[in-house]
């Protein structure tokens, strides 16, 4: 664990003052899916597991279950055991008889003269079965085998999603924005080989080349001893390739070409058992190496579906909008899974949300009757920046916004609320982790008030607590901090890290484990990682992380991945990264570098550092700022002190600095600012 001084006194300190209730409207009450205050009697933590079974029965089962949680091997859990369900079955077929001709996907090309594309369920069910019989036939891929995916936001990247879990194939989707050796690590990870991608897209008004990151990522996985074999490409204009990056014979396939034989080909959805893998999310942690989060069948798509229902409050006839990109757990649970399951009709959108300008989000809004709109404050933060008067320009109604990724600040929430949803839109801010599937706490929009700058109260079935450093509780109202840990487990939470338990159980519940070799729940309280107060309305409030995770833009980028990406390059010796804050994107990384001797600091080496960030990790790890100091402030222990090179780059005291083995180097570096 880091040192605590990460959530430090000043970061709380900080941190707004309590605000007042915004009661939701009547006219949104009226319609909402959840206003039964009975719910969180039902779902009290003496009530849990068998509550969740309410989120089961919101889906279609081939064999219902017959346990709701085996605790066997705890803290790795297994939900609703004995069930045989199919995600790609409850997010497509299953709505055919009713809803065939309704749009389940509204995929929006960046070039607003470009045609928008509206998938039926009908057509979504054609184009799923087809490509699932390609997958079958012509990859050979069967239940339990991971692909990985590197897509953009497309229409086709849920289609390969819902068509490998069609067949009971473990996908693993990695941000389009992510580099190629980001991919590769990922794809040697989870043993993929295949790789599913796509040749070009549009961002900021230029067709990218996307393919050259799959020969990057193939050639990094080869050295690492993984072998793709296959890699299917798909078109951003079907029937033309769009990258100026070749194809490699034998190895690349388009996937438009291979498909041509496979029209009309349908696939029986394969029966998994509930416990089965679905996919795998990786996100950053503790140590370098970015841990793959194994999520399964039947919980989650439970829990997800529920949360869209009562939380999202998607109700069929709805038109969602979530501007997530589908490379994070966001994108899965709350723009493919949480929607499709409740046949919805879902917006993906491909580009930047200020292409062409600060009035694009509000004409997708107004032209395809967006009603529930769902974002990241950093995306907030910037359109108001951009465009404070646009929303009101535009015909569009909101009944729901949701926001996510990050605390808000009660300033842009209020302008969120007033201006994009028109003082008429129910707010929920969301706390929950690429870890949880769905979220931990916020309000149920019909039936608790909306309070600026705090999450809400845990979900109905999801019990948190804050506890101190000695594992006591900090009881609710009093103001003081502590590390927020769920009491309970509920049928979102992923399984276990894939391939390593030890780690899993490591790093989210050893710290606060009663009992390592107990079988009941109530003995691993999981530990989130954020710190936390909860007032006395029991409302919560997110103030970061404990650990050595940033929060870029709402991304969570390790420290440890930013910092040997830097060490890659060659004059490097010593790394640290600290975040500092940014109006739009809440923090960005500076990154502190201490070179090997025979070297001389220059501009140089600090671009080959950047170069190396964007290149290891992606474009949104490249830091505010390279330092080259002469030497890093250390502990005795020869600890790197990021407490103070932290408050060097945000301006702030520096502290007591008399306890370093070299006090005299903050001096210097202080000269550098
Ligand atoms: O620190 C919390 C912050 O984002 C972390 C999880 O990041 P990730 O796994 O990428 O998932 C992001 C989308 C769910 C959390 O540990 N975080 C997430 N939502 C909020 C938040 N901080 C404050 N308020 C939120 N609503």
């Amino acid at each position: 664990m880091a040192e605590k001084t990460d959530v430090s006194e000043a970061q709380i300190a900080s941190h707004w003052k309590e605000e007042d209730y915004y009661p939701p409207s009547a006219k949104f009450i009226a319609q909402a899916n959840m206003t039964d205050e009975g719910i969180y009697e039902r779902f009290a933590l003496e009530n849990v597991p068998d509550c969740f079974k309410e989120y089961a029965d919101l889906l279609d089962w081939y064999k219902y279950w017959d346990e709701i949680l085996d605790t066997s091997d705890a803290p790795c859990y297994k939900w609703f055991k004995g069930g045989l369900i199919n995600a790609s079955y409850n997010c497509v077929d299953r709505h055919l008889a009713k809803n065939r001709n309704k749009t389940a996907i509204h995929f929006v090309p960046e070039l607003e003269e470009e045609k928008v594309d509206h998938v039926t369920y009908q057509e979504l069910w054609v184009r799923v079965n087809e490509f699932a019989a390609l997958l079958q036939d012509f990859c050979g891929l069967k239940a339990g085998d991971r692909v990985t995916l590197h897509m953009p936001m497309s229409a086709e990247l849920p289609i390969t999603m819902l068509a490998l879990c069609r067949l009971g194939v473990i996908h693993s989707q990695v941000f389009g924005g992510f580099s190629g050796k980001s991919c590769a690590d990922r794809i040697v990870d989870s043993g993929s080989e295949v790789l599913i991608t796509m040749d070009a897209y549009y961002r900021g008004g230029k067709l990218l080349d996307h393919k050259i990151k799959a020969d990057e990522a193939c050639e990094e996985a080869a050295k690492q001893g993984q072998t793709v074999k296959k890699v299917l490409v798909w078109q951003r204009y079907a029937g033309k390739h769009s990258a100026e990056t070749p194809m490699v014979e034998g190895r690349d396939f388009a996937v438009n070409e291979l498909l041509k034989n496979y029209y009309g080909k349908r696939v029986e959805p394969v029966k998994m058992p509930a416990e089965a893998p679905l996919f795998l999310m990786y996100t950053s942690g503790t140590t370098g190496k970015p841990k793959g989060c194994q999520h399964g069948t039947g919980g989650y798509l439970a829990y997800v579906t529920g949360t869209s229902k009562y939380v999202q409050d998607i109700h069929p006839e709805d038109v969602y909008w979530c501007m997530a990109d589908i490379g994070w757990i966001t994108g899965h649970s709350y723009i493919v899974y949480g929607p499709l399951a409740l046949g919805a009709s879902s917006v993906i959108y491909e580009g930047i949300p200020n292409y062409p300008d600060a009035g694009r989000c509000w004409r997708i809004a107004q032209d395809l009757g967006v009603n529930i709109f769902h974002t990241a404050p950093t995306a907030i933060r910037a359109l108001r920046k951009i465009g404070p008067d646009e929303p009101a320009k535009y015909d569009y109604e909101f009944k729901h916004m949701t926001t996510v990724g990050e605390p808000i600040e009660p300033e842009v929430w209020k302008w969120y609320y007033n201006v994009v949803g028109k003082g008429k839109a129910a707010i929920v801010d969301t706390w929950w982790q690429t870890e949880t599937g769905g979220f931990l706490c916020s309000t149920l929009p019909g039936l608790r008030a909306m309070k600026p700058g705090s999450a809400g109260p845990g979900m109905p079935g999801i019990h948190p607590i804050v506890l101190d450093d000695e594992g006591k509780e900090v009881p609710d109202g009093q103001g003081k901090a502590g590390n927020i840990c769920i009491q309970n487990p509920w049928p979102g939470m992923f399984q276990t890290i894939w391939g390593d338990r030890d780690r899993f159980v490591r790093q989210y519940f050893e710290r606060y484990c009663k009992d390592p070799n107990s079988k009941d729940w109530r003995d691993w309280p999981y530990l989130t990682g954020d710190a936390a107060i909860i007032a006395e309305d029991g409302y919560v409030r997110i103030l970061g992380r404990i650990d050595d995770v940033i929060n870029v833009s709402g991304h969570r980028l390790g420290t440890k991945e930013l910092e040997s990406a830097a060490l890659v390059v060659e004059e490097i010796a010593e790394a640290a990264v600290v975040p500092v804050k940014h109006d739009i994107k809440g923090v960005e990384p500076d990154m502190y570098v201490a070179l090997k001797p025979g070297y001389e600091a220059s501009d140089a080496i600090a671009d080959k550092v950047q170069k190396a960030l964007v290149e290891e990790i992606g474009p949104i790890a490249k830091a505010r700022k390279v330092w080259i100091v002469p030497d890093m402030p250390k502990t005795r222990s020869g600890k790197i002190m990021r407490r103070i090179l932290a408050a060097i780059s945000n301006g702030t005291d520096v502290g007591d600095t008399m306890t370093l083995a070299n006090p005299e180097v903050v001096e210097a570096i202080k000269k550098m600012a």
